[in-house]
């Protein structure tokens, strides 16, 4: 039987195997996805099972997106662009990153018919998965796009990749049409982001790459204030729907059972 998995640290939360073993069964493949808590030392030797075919496939998440590129062969445009995998294969024995992120972002977007095409963007963070989302929203011919992160040096790290984005001090008052979390802060359903949503006024749109649990307390807030709130479920589910695509060259069905899998 055919392995697939999802490595990280912490793993627990990930619901890449309920996704992936829902479609394997649907689409009668056969093989299993799981998942694996992963330290850094364990990185080589995973790859090293892809490249024997012991393992048939690999999603990366937090933190080893940068690292893994380490022990990879080749990257796909994307992947080389952001320095960021979180999809590995074995194509005719050469193991190959790819970033699903970025299209996951744009289909997870497009899906609730949001229209980004001229608007201002904030996002709030620097980490790991940040470049795909400024590659992304790029792609779609954004405005402006403004970094807010409590570690300004992250930020401006950024910057040099991407020299067209702004880097706002945390706390800065700002005007936006979109701002974006894409920091840590939500995971637990205690976190509080330090900054005063009150200031940035109504109808704006409010999204958290967070999708467990389903509303953090900046949705929350937003939602209170009279703003447009979406989470990361989307997201989640095209960058899956993207991989299971390159894994086994079968585009699976993205339906209510299938959002139902996710929006636990
Ligand atoms: P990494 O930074 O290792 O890539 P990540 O989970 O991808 O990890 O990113 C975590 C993000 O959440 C970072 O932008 C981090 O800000 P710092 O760069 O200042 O660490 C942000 N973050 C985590 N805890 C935070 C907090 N208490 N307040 C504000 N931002 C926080």
């Amino acid at each position: 039987m055919n392995k697939y998995l999802v490595i990280g640290n912490p793993i627990e939360h990930s619901l890449s195997p309920t996704l992936h073993n829902y479609w394997l069964k649907i689409n009668k493949i056969n093989a299993e996805y799981d998942k694996k808590l992963t330290n850094l030392s364990e990185l080589r030797n995973l790859v090293e099972s892809i490249k024997n075919n012991k393992i048939n496939g690999m999603n990366v998440t937090v933190p080893f997106k940068k690292e893994v590129i380490n022990f990879l062969d080749e990257l796909s445009p994307e992947a080389q662009y952001t320095d960021s995998v979180n999809t590995i294969r074995n194509y005719n024995g050469k193991i190959i990153g790819h970033n699903t992120d970025i299209a996951g972002f744009e289909l997870g977007i497009r899906h609730i018919n949001y229209n980004v095409n001229d608007k201002n963007i904030l996002i709030l963070g620097a980490g790991g998965v940040v470049p795909s989302i400024i590659y992304a929203l790029k792609r779609s011919n954004v405005k402006k796009i403004s970094i807010m992160n409590r570690t300004i040096k992250k930020a401006e790290l950024l910057k040099k990749k991407f020299n067209d984005i702004e880097i706002l001090k945390w706390g800065s008052n700002y005007s936006f049409d979109m701002i974006i979390n894409a920091t840590s802060l939500g995971l637990k359903n205690e976190d509080k982001i330090n900054l005063e949503f009150e200031k940035f006024g109504e109808n704006k749109f409010f999204y958290d790459v967070i999708y467990n649990p389903k509303e953090t307390n900046f949705l929350k807030t937003a939602k209170k204030n009279n703003n447009k709130t979406e989470n990361g479920k989307m997201m989640f589910i095209y960058q899956a729907h993207q991989s299971f695509t390159l894994w086994h060259g079968i585009m699976p069905e993205i339906d209510d059972k299938v959002i139902k899998l996710i929006d636990q």
